[in-house]
């Protein structure tokens, strides 16, 4: 099994850290632009090995894609992270290109391969892969639901003061502050709907931080997240390579599942060997229905400044 992740930044190398530690691959390759970067990112994970307890190989390469060739899997994270203030819709400008160029190498060197798009604005990114490669739509899987919902329980485990492993839920729609939508309803405390333990008011507050989780870390640190965004991948990259069928909320193209077409948007997917193996459709509320229609919009309005 050999990853390569593309982009040995923040995100990057936190995801190439997560899947060496899980300890399933054979071998990672970091690949980034800036000269000697990825080599010494991988050189210090490396360093970690006898101390963590893995035998993956972590290598690192300066935009040498000869090194990624008959990767299983490959993920993207090359581009700008937003500063504080920003939105993730602005910057497409940047990352649009840098994922485009990035994707045709990577599938130049890896014609099989699996790729898992990270760089923001995510789901237009996603899309953009679609429309510029290709690729069979089971192969392309934007990555953000599985880290909104992991932002999601943390923030039900603190309005329940109970602890992450009691609680299960899933966010849905656009990864973006508007865009998301916290399946709230189906929000469980071990099966136990989380109303019964929580008032309205609070729910909607676990909504409302989930939505903004991102926008949050951001104004904190400076610059956005990595250690969830890069356990949320090394999950995907995992239920993958070992063929786990485990269901992940993944932007996924569309072609009428939920009553929408032509964008890629989070919706609840099976993962195995295959990639995406399976759309679940699960049944909405009315509300929920026209929350994740809004948010649909919201993509395909960013969808539309792609210069395709
Ligand atoms: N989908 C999500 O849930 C999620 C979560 C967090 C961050 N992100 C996004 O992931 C991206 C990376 O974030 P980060 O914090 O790691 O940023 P970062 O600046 O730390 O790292 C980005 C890296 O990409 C490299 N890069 C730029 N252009 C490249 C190219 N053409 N080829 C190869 N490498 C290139 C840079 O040299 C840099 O090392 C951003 O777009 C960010 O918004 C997405």
């Amino acid at each position: 099994m050999k990853v390569t992740v593309v982009g040995a930044g923040a995100v990057g190398a936190s995801c190439a850290e997560y899947i060496a530690i899980k300890n399933f691959a054979s071998e990672v390759v970091l690949l980034d632009i800036k000269e000697g970067f990825a080599e010494g990112k991988a050189m210090d994970l490396m360093q970690t090995a006898s101390l963590n307890g893995f035998d993956t190989k972590i290598t690192g390469v300066t935009n040498d894609y000869t090194k990624t060739a008959n990767s299983d899997i490959c993920v993207i994270t090359s581009g700008i992270p937003r500063k504080p203030g920003m939105t993730r819709e602005e910057l497409i400008g940047i990352n649009a290109g840098i994922v485009k160029t990035v994707s045709a190498s990577l599938i130049e060197n890896s014609p099989n391969t699996i790729i898992i798009v990270v760089s923001n604005p995510m789901d237009t990114m996603t899309y953009l892969v679609h429309k510029t490669t290709g690729l069979p739509k089971h192969r392309i899987i934007g990555m953000g639901g599985a880290l909104d919902s992991a932002r999601f329980k943390y923030r039900l485990a603190e309005a329940l003061k109970a602890p992450i492993s009691d609680v299960d839920g899933m966010v849905i729609g656009g990864h973006s502050d508007v865009g998301m939508v916290p399946l709230t309803r189906l929000a469980t405390r071990n099966s136990v709907p989380v109303s019964k333990f929580l008032s309205d008011d609070r729910l909607n507050q676990v909504k409302e931080d989930t939505k903004v989780g991102g926008a949050t870390l951001t104004k904190l640190l400076g610059t956005s997240a990595w250690y969830a965004p890069g356990a949320a991948v090394s999950g995907l990259v995992q239920a993958i390579a070992c063929d786990q069928k485990k269901m992940f909320p993944c932007s996924a193209l569309l072609q009428g599942e939920y009553g929408l077409n032509d964008l890629c948007i989070g919706a609840p997917v099976i993962l195995g060997r295959k990639g995406i193996e399976k759309v679940v459709e699960i049944e909405l509320t009315d509300a929920e229905k026209e929350h994740l229609h809004t948010s649909a919009e919201g993509v395909m309005k960013t969808n539309g400044l792609l210069e395709l």
